[in-house]
């Protein structure tokens, strides 16, 4: 359960670049129906009782919107990302001092690896996971261990679709996931199902519409996009209630509601 989450405002959100397989440079971001989704994401998790912190976006940044790629957040430490891709490596400073100003510890044990944050390490309560292959490079996953001083299981990722792992795995807390298993190996397929009590597959339709990009937002709240019926369903026989939120013009970038956010408390903090 999420309580406090930082966020970036979609003042320079463009698609400038393509680095994953949604993103078309000729598919444009409509600036103004990309604010209403954002706005009614903040509106949702604000009235779920989540606090949301903003750093400002610049402008040469598309991407910072998808906050989840800053890095991990440990109690009052901040480990910044080392990202794959020259388009999203100016990100790293601006972070940073956003969390240094805040009075943030701000750790560096990334070296030399690239890796993206919680966009692919999620914690799942007991244990966390970490996806790898796309935009963390599995030795990355070495100095990650050190850190955050719980196991890290890892998983690799199959498909350049799910390509960073808060795509297609969405812990819930309390033994629930909810998972693409269109991303995954037949050995991550089986530690996924050995790991989780209660498991929802979610079909691919369903995937591609960023059903595992979600949010659980106070005590029983799942924020999600638009259009995920059969995910919304199972999300309801496990006591949620799922609150569903278009974010199309996000999709186009290849994210969704859980990579607009970085979670301020998660892993124990
Ligand atoms: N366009 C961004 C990229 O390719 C999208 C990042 C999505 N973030 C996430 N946590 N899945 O880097």
């Amino acid at each position: 359960m999420t309580r406090s989450v930082l966020m970036c405002r979609p003042e320079y959100y463009r698609i400038d670049y393509e680095i994953n397989p949604w993103m078309r440079r000729a598919n444009a971001v409509d600036g103004p129906v990309a604010d209403r989704q954002w706005d009614s994401l903040v509106t949702l998790l604000r009235g779920s009782g989540v606090d949301v912190l903003l750093v400002p976006q610049a402008a040469n940044v598309p991407d910072m919107v998808f906050t989840a790629n800053a890095g991990v957040v440990l109690g009052r430490r901040f480990i910044p990302s080392n990202f794959r891709f020259p388009e999203r490596q100016p990100e790293a400073g601006l972070f940073v001092e956003w969390f240094e100003d805040h009075g943030f510890q701000v750790g560096t044990v990334h070296e030399p690896h690239y890796w993206e944050g919680e966009g692919d390490v999620l914690d799942a309560g007991d244990a966390v996971f970490a996806g790898f292959r796309f935009r963390t490079h599995a030795g990355a996953l070495d100095h990650l261990d050190e850190i955050l001083g719980k196991p890290v299981h890892r998983l690799e990722l199959t498909n350049p679709r799910f390509y960073h792992l808060d795509t297609c795995f969405f812990p819930l807390g309390g033994g629930r996931i909810v998972y693409y298993p269109g991303a995954f190996t037949a050995q991550g397929l089986a530690l996924i199902e050995t790991s989780f009590r209660d498991t929802f597959a979610v079909p691919e339709v369903e995937a591609n519409r960023f059903a595992c990009n979600a949010v659980v937002a106070g005590r029983s709240h799942v924020i999600l996009n638009s259009g995920c019926p059969a995910t919304e369903a199972a999300l309801q026989q496990w006591g949620f209630t799922p609150l569903a939120t278009p974010m199309d013009e996000f999709i186009k970038a290849g994210g969704s509601v859980k990579c607009l956010l970085l979670t301020m408390d998660s892993f124990g903090g």
